[in-house]
């Protein structure tokens, strides 16, 4: 395996998956409200990608090697679920927190992958921060991206925002390439040391996407009562709450750019310069 580099018509194309993958999420928004269901939310976002965008869901029936297939157009974390949380019939309540995580596929075989934090009602102060610190915890990864940069750089800046703030960041799962694939070279970790790893060159393009649990790191397979393993949820062992955002982002000439970006993209935080994160 090598890391891709994208050129020209290549990097148009997942300008538009990226732009589409994060246009779901601004779809899906308004419903994400107490008492919508995960499921509910699923069919939402399957009917808009395939009935008014045209694309495929890149989760539903994915099944890489050791998984059964993913059951769902998108994944659902909620709470103490870590990431691949599969939609269910439990209503959101009041203080939940959900990430939803989007990934399509253009009908030219493009693929676009993004995830938002979305707090459910008023929601207590401390989930509202673990959401924020860790928005902006992805933020300082996507700050350090420029050629000549390494992906250690990345996954430090990270990691010392996170644990600063009190947190821990999440191991087990990392950022990834993206083009015609789902997950292509690089691996992009979410900690490590400046200067190690891979160097950073124009036409790259991967994934940030920070897990950032308010407790301890650890995490196992997540389980409803006494019954079997769905095969996809991963928890925090010790059940505390986690958050992740995921951005696609090309390294461009003079830094980056970031591809999924759409009308309802939050704004970048304060120590991003103007029109760094917005939609063109
Ligand atoms: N979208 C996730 C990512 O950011 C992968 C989800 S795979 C699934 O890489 F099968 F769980 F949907
Ligand atoms: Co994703
Ligand atoms: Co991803």
């Amino acid at each position: 395996m090598s890391i891709t580099i994208k050129t020209g018509a290549e990097i148009d194309a997942m300008r538009l998956a990226c732009r589409l993958a994060s246009e779901v999420l601004d779809y899906l928004t308004p419903f994400i409200k107490p008492g919508i269901t995960t499921r509910e939310i699923d069919k939402l976002s399957l009917d808009y990608m395939v009935n008014v965008q045209g694309t495929k869901s890149a989760t539903l029936g994915y099944a890489p090697p050791g998984h059964i297939p993913y059951p769902a157009s998108l994944c659902t974390s909620v709470n103490d679920v870590v990431c691949h949380g599969i939609p269910n019939d439990i209503p959101l309540k009041d203080g939940d927190i959900i990430n939803l995580d989007v990934t399509i596929i253009t009908p030219e075989g493009w693929y676009g992958d993004n995830s938002r934090m979305f707090v459910i009602g008023e929601g207590t102060i401390a989930a509202k921060r673990l959401c924020s610190i860790t928005f902006e915890a992805m933020w300082k990864g996507i700050e350090q991206v420029k050629p000549g940069a390494r992906l250690g750089d990345i996954g430090h800046a990270i990691q010392t925002f996170a644990e600063n703030a009190g947190y821990s960041v999440v191991r087990e799962y990392c950022g990834h390439g993206i083009g015609r694939k789902f997950h292509e070279d690089p691996q992009v970790l979410h900690y490590g040391r400046p200067g190690t790893r891979e160097e950073l060159v124009p036409g790259m393009m991967f994934t940030i996407e920070p897990m950032i649990n308010l407790g301890k790191r650890e995490i196992k397979e997540g389980r409803k009562g006494k019954g079997p393993y769905d095969g996809w949820t991963i928890v925090t062992k010790d059940r505390s709450l986690s958050a992740q955002w995921e951005h696609t982002v090309l390294v461009t000439e003079t830094g980056y750019e970031v591809l999924t970006l759409s009308a309802g993209s939050p704004p970048p935080p304060d120590f991003i310069p103007a029109a760094k994160g917005t939609a063109a």
